[in-house]
């Protein structure tokens, strides 16, 4: 293809584990360079060094913790000062809050709107003029299928900040698409990660059946081939796709009621 022949470069964020190494895995193999970051440089070596060795793609690490409000001004000024431009772009860092809103520190709710709201807007604020200059970009911004179900208790927060995103990326992909920029929400389920041992909650989401979890590998495929195509929104997934049309279809108040009762038996919301 055209654009991979170009070299382009990749700058995927959450990328020492689950989707975000997904991701990595999937834009090499595709022939981008890429930039990769997360807190965890350890881990971002050793998928560095194979990422090169595997797709003798060039391969940069830059450690960031997302969480302190000038993470994406200096990781942009790193990108500029190492002479690499970026083409795409995935906001992919992220977890969850487990529990009630009330029973949360104030200070972990703020991590999350940074890392997944603040970081995710600001560095695509800073990116996105590159792009309009060059005729190219692939914006792929993490939401979830949390922001098209009703919001269970438990979610508060998560739930909106993906919705957020989801309205964003919506909106943004309409602004830029004459400038050859696509622009993606994706909205996976139930995803193989280590999502839910950050949050605590391996024990509990055990309990949901086999076919309501997909692969991280299926997310970061279908995420990669939706933003090329400029498709704006993603639900990777055959039986997230079923949800999110049935709850488009089934009445408001049955949907917010179904929710409350299956959420109980999987989400901390204590
Ligand atoms: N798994 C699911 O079921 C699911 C479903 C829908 C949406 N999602 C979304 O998918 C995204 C990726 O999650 P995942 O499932 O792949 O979980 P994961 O395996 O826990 O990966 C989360 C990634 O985010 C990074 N991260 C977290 N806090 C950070 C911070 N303060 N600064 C920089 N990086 C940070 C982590 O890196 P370090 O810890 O090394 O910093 C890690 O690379 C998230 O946005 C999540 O909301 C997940």
């Amino acid at each position: 293809m055209a654009d991979q022949v170009k070299r382009r470069t990749g700058l995927i964020t959450g990328a020492s584990s689950g989707i975000g190494a997904a991701f990595a895995e999937r834009f090499a193999a595709e022939g981008f360079d890429l930039v990769i970051t997360a807190r965890r440089i350890d881990r971002l070596e050793t998928l560095a060094a194979r990422l090169r060795s595997q797709y003798s793609r060039t391969v940069d690490v830059i450690g960031a913790d997302l969480a302190l409000v000038d993470a994406p001004e200096r990781m942009c000024a790193e990108v500029a000062r190492r002479g690499l431009t970026i083409d795409a772009l995935v906001n992919c860092a992220g977890f969850g809050v487990p529990g009630s809103f009330a029973s949360s520190t104030w200070v972990r709710q703020q991590e999350l709107l940074q890392v997944t709201v603040m970081a995710a807007s600001e560095l695509t604020h800073r990116l996105l003029p590159g792009m309009i200059e060059r005729r190219y970009g692939r914006i792929l911004n993490m939401a979830s299928l949390a922001a098209l179900v009703p919001a269970p208790a438990g979610h508060t927060l998560y739930a909106a900040c993906k919705a957020l995103i989801v309205k964003f990326s919506e909106a943004l992909a309409n602004e830029v698409r004459s400038y050859g920029v696509h622009v993606t929400a994706l909205c996976p389920g139930f995803t193989r990660s280590e999502f839910h041992d950050v949050t605590g909650t391996r024990a509990l989401v055990q309990k949901l059946p086999g076919w309501f979890w997909i692969e991280a590998d299926l997310v970061a495929r279908e995420g990669f081939d939706a933003v090329m195509a400029g498709r704006p929104l993603c639900i990777p997934g055959r039986v997230n796709r079923l949800i999110a049309t049935l709850s488009r279809l089934v009445p408001q108040r049955l949907l917010v009621a179904i929710g409350r009762l299956t959420a109980r038996g999987y989400r901390k919301s204590d």
